[in-house]
């Protein structure tokens, strides 16, 4: 970012992220709980990117590496800068001195616990800046407005932030609250910050002060509105929960327009990332954790769970299924109850129908796994692959021990414990012979009658 010599003309987003979070009673950063499979601070990072907002600075807290990576994974051009001290909103945005420093068309303030933030909303404030205010803040109309800062409005100019602790009881009859974020036009922004005081009922330096001093300095001060739910702000569990419940909600209509058919979408729990296909089914009870991908016409069954997975046209899923990282199933492919998949690539139209597991391995095209076939992949110490050809049989309950290649066309006899690679075609059969007394069980049932009790 230090190197961009248009940074003048670009926007800017800084994002308020070092708070403590104490509401959440957590032992990690408020800001990196999740929703729908991906931390709120992700949330905010993706809405900004998506806005088209380049330069982007968040503030976290020192000694806070996991919020540092978490940025990383999400948007690696961030930059990150620390908060020694929590000392309120608007010293938290002077931290990103550096960056504010470089100039922006517009400075866009975000904070990293409202996840909701549109693309949309950005691009409002961003317009009301173009338009010609040097300040805007962003309210909404509160359900309930309790902890909400309150919008002071004269002649339609915001002229101030009122924080619910210091508010009167008029003023917190207002229900125009702030939704938290605030954008600035050209350099107005530092000036400003830096004439923020402290004299509240929390002794913080509040960034909701710097309505009142622009207007004083006779500075265009104005307020957009969104709705609530854009603005949610998480604070605590209670909240964490709701706000995953809107998004589900979100997710769910986003893959039922893609044209899948959830037959109870309040039963389906999807990710952020989840992507569907066209004439999907996916039945009550089904979790999608983050990374799946699933294919047009494939049927998802009852209480089935995915992460991390990839499944092609037309394959069945459940019920009762695991799809664990790097499973991928190909077409026509079917994974059925019981059965774990965990880093496998499935061949297309290649089936394992019952109580199976599948680790390590590579399946062909069209073989069978029977039920309870195990890939032994792991020995303690090591992770080793099995690789299965295309059309083998690998019979009921065998358990083959990796590593270890099965050829192609292959038969694996029931109850096999395969230790040696098997050739293409060959039969191998590696359990206990059976063995036959004729009428031994006659007997020995007779020899042993006098001894039976009687109420038995
Ligand atoms: C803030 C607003 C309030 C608004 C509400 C909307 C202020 C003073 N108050 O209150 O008007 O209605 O959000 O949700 O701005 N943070 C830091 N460093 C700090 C303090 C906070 O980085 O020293 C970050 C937090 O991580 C959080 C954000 O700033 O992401 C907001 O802080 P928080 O304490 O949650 O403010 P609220 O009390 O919710
Ligand atoms: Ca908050």
């Amino acid at each position: 970012m230090s190197s961009n010599k248009n940074a003048a003309h670009e926007p800017l987003a800084v994002i308020l992220a070092a708070g403590e979070g104490t509401r959440m009673r957590s032992r990690h950063p408020k800001v990196l709980q999740k929703i729908a499979g991906r931390s709120m601070l992700g949330h905010v990072l993706a809405a900004v990117e998506s806005a088209g907002i380049r330069r982007v600075a968040v503030v976290i807290a020192p000694d806070r590496d996991e919020v540092a990576a978490d940025i990383r994974s999400v948007l690696p051009q961030a930059e990150v800068f620390l908060q020694h001290e929590r000392r309120g909103t608007a010293h938290a945005t002077l931290a990103a001195r550096a960056a504010i420093e470089q100039g922006a068309s517009q400075t866009i303030v975000l904070f990293g616990d409202t996840p909701f933030v549109s693309p949309d909303t950005l691009k409002s404030l961003r317009d009301a800046v173009i338009a010609g205010s040097d300040v805007v803040g962003v309210g909404f109309r509160a359900v309930d407005p309790t902890g909400y800062g309150r919008f002071i409005m004269k002649n339609g100019e915001l002229v101030d932030i009122r924080e619910h602790k210091d508010a009167s009881d008029e003023e917190r009859a207002i229900t125009l609250c702030n939704g938290g974020l605030m954008a600035f036009g050209g350099n107005v922004i530092l000036p400003i910050l830096e004439a923020v005081g402290s004299s509240n009922a929390q002794s913080e330096f509040y960034l909701t002060d710097a309505p009142a001093i622009a207007h004083a300095r006779g500075l265009k001060v104005s307020a957009i509105e969104c709705p609530e739910q854009d603005v949610l702000g998480i604070n605590d569990r209670a909240q964490l929960a709701a706000a995953e419940a809107i998004m589900q909600q979100r997710l769910r209509a986003r893959v039922m327009r893609d044209g899948a058919t959830l037959i109870a979408p309040e039963a389906v729990f999807l990710s952020f990332d989840t992507k569907v296909g066209r004439d999907v089914v996916i039945e009550p009870n089904v979790i999608i954790g983050p990374g799946v991908t699933i294919e047009d016409d494939v049927v998802v069954r009852a209480f089935s769970h995915l992460e991390g997975a990839h499944v092609s046209a037309s394959a069945q899923v459940g019920p009762y299924a695991r799809l664990r990282p790097g499973a991928k199933l190909g077409p026509k492919s079917r994974i059925g109850n019981f059965v774990e998949v965990k880093n496998a690539e499935i061949g297309a139209g290649a089936k394992a129908n019952h109580l199976a597991y599948i680790g390590d391995a590579s399946v062909g095209a069209n073989s069978n796994i029977g039920a309870g076939v195990i890939t032994c992949n792991y020995d303690g110490f090591n992770k080793t692959r099995t690789t299965i050809g295309e059309g083998a049989f690998v019979g009921t309950n065998s358990s083959l021990v990796a590593p270890v290649t099965i050829g192609d066309g292959a038969y694996i006899g029931s109850g096999s414990v395969i230790t040696r690679d098997v050739p293409k075609d060959a039969l191998a059969v590696g359990r206990g012979r059976q063995e036959m007394r004729e009428g031994w069980a006659a007997a020995w049932r007779k020899r042993y009658a006098h001894l039976k009790k009687k109420d038995h």
